[in-house]
């Protein structure tokens, strides 16, 4: 299950020159091409309490969650919270590298409840996220 939060319905649009010109559909067509053994699911809410029941509602069934909470992951104590309540393991990832951004994009809530983080590789740290599950 891929899960994106605010403003991720934007890309392609929303600041180019930091995440990129590609829409997430297209993104995800050609991924979805590339693994066919892999079932994904996609879920984007700009909402934070839509992001966690979502959470809620695949956390104990699915294999797997591929997390951007965008704005969220330097602010929701309820989003990391819901991934310490739920089964299945979370890979948080983001589009740029948010280490090399303003200083409040440096704390998340969702690494330390996360199995593993990808940054700083554009659309890739998806498929990153993807390749460490198959692996
Ligand atoms: C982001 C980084 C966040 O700081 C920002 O608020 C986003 C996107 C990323 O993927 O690089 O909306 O999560």
């Amino acid at each position: 299950m891929i899960i994106n939060g605010p403003n991720l319905n934007l890309l392609g649009k929303r600041e180019p020159n930091i995440y990129g010109s590609l829409t997430f559909t297209e993104f995800l067509e050609e991924v979805i091409e590339k693994y066919p053994q892999v079932t994904l699911d996609y879920f984007q809410s700009n909402i934070e309490g839509a992001l966690i029941d979502k959470l809620h509602e695949v956390g104990f069934s699915y294999d797997g969650i591929i997390l951007n909470a965008a704005a969220y992951t330097h602010t929701s104590i309820g989003l990391g919270d819901a991934i310490k309540a739920i089964e299945t393991p979370v890979v948080e990832v983001h589009i740029s590298n948010t280490f090399a951004r303003e200083e409040f994009r440096h704390q998340s809530f969702i690494s330390p409840n996360a199995r593993g983080v990808i940054l700083g590789f554009g659309l890739q740290s998806y498929e990153l996220a993807i390749q460490s599950f198959l692996q």
